[in-house]
């Protein structure tokens, strides 16, 4: 059985003060409602600190956004593992879409992140997905299988356990327009099998795939019903306890 795994990526939205409100009532909220996920936030860097202490001892786990692919040095602007790690952060989520258009991030470098997440005992949400374009000339599974092969090159198996992977279409992404789940499914199912060819079967079958783009409260049931989708990756509609709360017990 896979555990619903449900995760909010607040970009870069959310001071270090707003943020830590938000958790706290976020986390009150998840407790009195019952919600029995797996739950995430991925707060910005500078925020982190502030989520952190307000999520002590509620289970909910902070992650990065993204991080750098060295371990230190003169990287200026960077962040290093460890320096999550201090903090109490031990997920990083690598290869978003909009790290990969708008700075220009490659499968190649990404690869190297995850590597070194892994390396530093971390825990991985791969992002992979498709532009509209890419979609409709027909190179889906060409565009996942590259990204997976690429991302995950010299993964070993046994490290397969600390990589989630949230399948993203790019048109998906903050447009209103969410994926058919039938759409989303066969993209994880896919996704599922890529894994099952690269790993085995085992390890396929208990990965995790959330699906993101444009989760909302109406949307997430329909989404959660399909076989293969297991969690979600959302953005917009974790930026409030009243949006984000049906997300995370949309089992309720
Ligand atoms: P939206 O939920 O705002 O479409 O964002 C999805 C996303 O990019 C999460 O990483």
């Amino acid at each position: 059985m896979r555990k619903p795994y449900i995760a909010g990526n607040w970009k870069m939205n959310m001071t270090p003060s707003a943020g830590a409100a938000f958790a706290h009532d976020l986390a009150e909220a998840a407790k009195k409602a019952g919600a029995d996920v797996k739950m995430m936030v991925a707060p910005p860097f500078v925020t982190i600190p502030a989520v952190v202490e307000a999520l002590k001892g509620t289970g909910i786990i902070v992650a990065a956004q993204n991080m750098n692919d060295h371990k230190s040095g003169a990287y200026t602007g960077e962040v290093a593992p460890d320096m999550l790690k201090d903090l109490g952060v031990n997920t990083v989520i690598l290869g978003h879409s909009e790290r990969r258009s708008y700075y220009k991030e490659s499968d190649e470098f990404i690869n190297k992140k995850v590597l070194l997440a892994i390396e530093e005992g971390m825990d991985v949400v791969l992002c992979v997905g498709e532009t509209l374009e890419e979609r409709e000339s027909g190179k889906l599974e060409e565009v996942l299988s590259t990204q997976l092969s690429g991302d995950l090159k010299d993964v070993k198996a046994e490290d397969m356990c600390h990589i989630t992977i949230a399948y993203e279409p790019v048109w998906a992404i903050g447009t209103g327009k969410t994926a058919t789940p039938e759409d989303a499914d066969s993209a994880h199912a896919f996704i599922r099998s890529f894994v099952a060819k690269m790993y085995s079967a085992d390890i396929a079958e208990n990965l995790i795939i959330q699906y993101g783009g444009s989760v909302n409260a109406s949307n997430v049931k329909a989404l959660m019903a399909k076989e293969n989708i297991d969690g979600a990756l959302v953005g917009g509609a974790s930026l409030s306890v009243e949006k984000f709360l049906p997300i995370i017990t949309f089992d309720k």
